[in-house]
């Protein structure tokens, strides 16, 4: 069982890769802390990197798993480039379960972050061939069940972004918030939010449980979710090119 965290489809996206791959079937992780996965004798967790962090969403789902002590378990990150603390600090939550984590790796693909800056992250699609080979190693590991750990240790500047200080910034800067002069209701950013934190009625309101991770901002059609009050042009809205809309809805 592949279970995945996703905004924009790189997660989703890489979790089907190694899937199809692997003969292996994949499962939001909002959906898996549902169900009783200690049958599974080998479990992948999938899901990008926040601020040289595992997503806050995922540090707290994760201990909620009930996986078996006795699986391959491999976590894979698909990050814009530094996956610093995201696979030491699950790995620990495992690891206090009892749970060890056997393989690790990380893959670089298009920031959707980078749209906050004013850069367009489909200008970083390159990344799909120049990694391709490192995700055909990656899925020869998973296939051989190789034990290996590659990111897995200690980074002191995940752990400067991951102080209390630095965690306001993080949520100043990237919490998105709906600009009602331009929403028109239409209940996309509802359905992709893998949160389940938006509410739309006549106008869309983000809730109290966002972890920043821009699936509403980038599917708006009509960029009406800003952060920071700034407008996003619709050419910088990212989604993974092999993901649909209604593949994020299934969250
Ligand atoms: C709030 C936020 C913070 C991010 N921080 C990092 C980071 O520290 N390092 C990095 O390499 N990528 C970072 N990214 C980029 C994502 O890890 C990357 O685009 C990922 O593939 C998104 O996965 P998804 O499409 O499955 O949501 C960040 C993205 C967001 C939304
Ligand atoms: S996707 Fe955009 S337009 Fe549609 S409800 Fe959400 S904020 Fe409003
Ligand atoms: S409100 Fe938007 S940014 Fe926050 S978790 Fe939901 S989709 Fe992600």
């Amino acid at each position: 069982m592949i279970i995945y965290f996703s905004g924009t489809g790189n997660s989703l996206a890489i979790a089907r890769q190694i899937a199809f791959a692997t003969n292996d079937s994949t499962l939001p992780l909002t959906e898996a802390v549902r169900r009783d996965l200690t049958a599974e004798r080998r479990i992948g967790l999938v899901f990008p990197s926040y601020d040289f962090n595992a997503p806050p969403a995922v540090r707290n789902l994760v201990p909620r798993l009930k996986i078996s002590a006795d699986a391959h378990v491999y976590i894979i990150i698909p990050c814009g480039a530094q996956a610093g603390n995201s696979i030491w600090s699950v790995r620990r939550l495992l690891r206090e379960k009892g749970i060890e984590v056997r393989y690790s790796h990380k893959i670089r693909v298009p920031d959707n972050s980078a749209i906050v800056f004013g850069r367009n992250p489909n200008d970083q699609v390159w990344k799909f061939t120049r990694f391709s080979d490192r995700l055909k190693n990656i899925i020869n590991d998973i296939k051989a069940e190789r034990k290996r750990l590659h990111f897995a240790w200690f980074s002191p500047l995940g752990w400067f972004m991951g102080t209390d200080r630095m965690q306001q910034w993080m949520l100043r800067t990237f919490r998105p918030a709906v600009n009602e002069d331009k929403c028109i209701g239409c209940g996309i950013c509802e359905r992709v939010c893998p949160m389940r934190n938006i509410a739309v009625d006549e106008k869309a309101g983000i809730g109290p449980h966002c972890t920043a991770c821009l699936a509403c901002l980038h599917a708006c059609p009509q960029q009406a979710v800003e952060v920071g009050a700034k407008p996003s042009p619709k050419t910088h809205q990212y989604r993974h090119p092999d993901i649909k809309l209604k593949d994020l809805s299934l969250q």
